[in-house]
């Protein structure tokens, strides 16, 4: 059960990240659905394929500012409806519990900063918050 966890962030300990997050986002009663509706429930998919490269190549750009993810990360969460915070607050739990199994702890910190910080601008982009301030 115990393993090392890992200290230096590269592609191997990423492309693990990835996959292990999404299964347990198949896990989850919450998230699941957006990503069955898109992708499929089988992460053998062509489709989830192709997800889990793009999200290979995002995150290392992300951490190592490498890969080749060349996309916008916000469009396809234009296009999903139901979204709120509250289930930006549920992705960002199952992404820390993934995290926590395979990084230490001063990684975890880099990653969850990283994705809350996005997360909290998709939610203005998205205009999924109360604040009714306009800009
Ligand atoms: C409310 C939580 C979220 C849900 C339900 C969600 C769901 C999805 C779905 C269904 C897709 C499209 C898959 C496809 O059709 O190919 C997607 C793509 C993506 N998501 Fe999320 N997402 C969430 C939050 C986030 C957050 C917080 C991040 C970043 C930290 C993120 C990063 C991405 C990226 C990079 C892509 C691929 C974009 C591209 O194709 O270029 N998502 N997400």
């Amino acid at each position: 059960m115990s393993q090392t966890l890992v200290e230096n962030i590269d592609r191997g300990s990423i492309e693990k990240l990835v996959r292990s997050f999404y299964a347990k986002v198949l896990e989850d009663n919450v998230l699941a659905p957006f990503f069955i509706n898109a992708l499929g429930d089988d992460m053998r998919n062509d489709k989830w394929y192709e997800h889990l490269i793009t999200l290979d190549n995002f995150w290392l750009g992300m951490m190592l500012e490498e890969g080749k993810y060349m996309g916008d990360p916000l469009l396809p969460h234009v296009f999903l409806a139901g979204l709120t915070p509250e289930i930006f607050d549920q992705w960002l739990k199952v992404f820390r519990e993934t995290l926590e199994e395979i990084y230490t702890p001063s990684n975890v910190r880099k990653f969850h900063g990283k994705a809350k910080a996005l997360s909290t601008r998709f939610i203005k982009d998205l205009e999924l918050d109360d604040d009714d301030d306009y800009e």
